[in-house]
């Protein structure tokens, strides 16, 4: 059975090994592409798709995430008495409705199914999408918004795909593609970070999913994959055998924010973006690029 999709899960329980000593202190979805914090962009991706409560699976020393996303009433107040109506604002805009927002643990870093696991007693029965904030999807509409119109029309699952190098695959799920088009082809396998020679095509799973909450079921039996960690691919391929699952090739660019290129890439290519800043950076880019390789 299929249903509307209200809630979103973002497991940002992560150690962020990868950007040490930048997260020694500070969780790495705090680190700012421009001026907005990493989860923020995974935030405003699940609205814009209609997403009405954020679930956030966190863990240790990650209470900022929590802080981000309520009032911060000294620097609001101090806003309003300097006349900052436009930054006022902004913030006010990013604010999710009281109420909409739930904050759970992950006690211990199990996997990615674990973490997913972790948000069931609030997600319920309820179909669910799950964002993973590593991944930053530039496109308009949103990655979550094109998958939403592949529900509509298919149900089930869905997850978004795109295309690799196949020498990559170990370092993400990758899905074996059956009959249909683009916008909504079955799935008819996956398998988790395989090597190149084992992986069933080169369709990564891009870190956006519409799942339905009979997942929660499988993973509680879940034992450990890849890696010797609980993963949510293999409890999908279980899933696979009782509900559809349909791929959904996004159509955007993604920077994958979990490796030190794709973060600054994504740093570049949204401050390019930026009426306000993007003519004087991009002539600062052009010098550097130009002497790059000569100091
Ligand atoms: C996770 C998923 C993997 C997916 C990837 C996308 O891996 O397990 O299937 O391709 O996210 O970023 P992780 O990056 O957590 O190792």
């Amino acid at each position: 059975m299929t249903g509307r999709v209200r809630i979103a899960v973002f497991p940002v329980a992560g150690l962020g090994t990868r950007f040490l000593p930048a997260t020694k202190a500070m969780p790495k979805e705090m680190l700012p592409v421009v001026d907005r914090p990493l989860i923020q962009y995974a935030v405003d991706e699940a609205r814009e798709a209609g997403i009405e409560h954020f679930v956030f699976v966190t863990g240790r020393n990650k209470g900022v995430i929590e802080d981000h996303f309520d009032q911060q009433y000294e620097l609001e107040r101090t806003l309003e008495e300097r006349g900052k109506t436009d930054a006022l604002a902004e913030l006010h805009k990013d604010l999710p409705m009281a109420g909409r927002t739930s904050f759970t643990r992950q006690q211990e870093p199990l996997g990615l199914g674990h973490a997913v696991w972790c948000a069931r007693e609030i997600v319920r029965g309820e179909p669910f999408a799950l964002l993973l904030p590593d991944m930053i999807m530039k496109a308009t509409p949103g990655c979550l918004s094109q998958m939403m119109t592949a529900y509509d029309e298919l149900g089930g699952n869905i997850i978004a795909v795109e295309q690799i190098d196949p020498k990559d695959s170990a370092s993400y799920g990758i899905v074996d593609r059956g009959q249909g088009p683009d916008n909504g082809f079955e799935i008819v396998g996956m398998v988790e970070k395989p090597q190149p020679a084992d992986a069933p095509s080169n369709f990564i799973i891009s870190g956006r999913y519409i799942l339905q909450p009979e997942i929660f079921d499988i993973l509680s039996g879940q034992s450990t994959g890849a890696g010797g960690e609980i993963q949510l691919t293999d409890a999908m391929l279980t899933l696979m055998a009782r509900q559809k699952f349909h791929g959904v090739k996004f159509n955007g660019k993604t920077f994958d924010c979990g490796s030190k290129i794709g973060f600054l890439t994504a740093n570049v290519a949204y401050a390019l973006d930026r009426p306000d800043i993007a003519e004087g950076f991009m002539k600062e880019i052009r010098e550097l690029a130009a002497t790059a390789g000569h100091n």
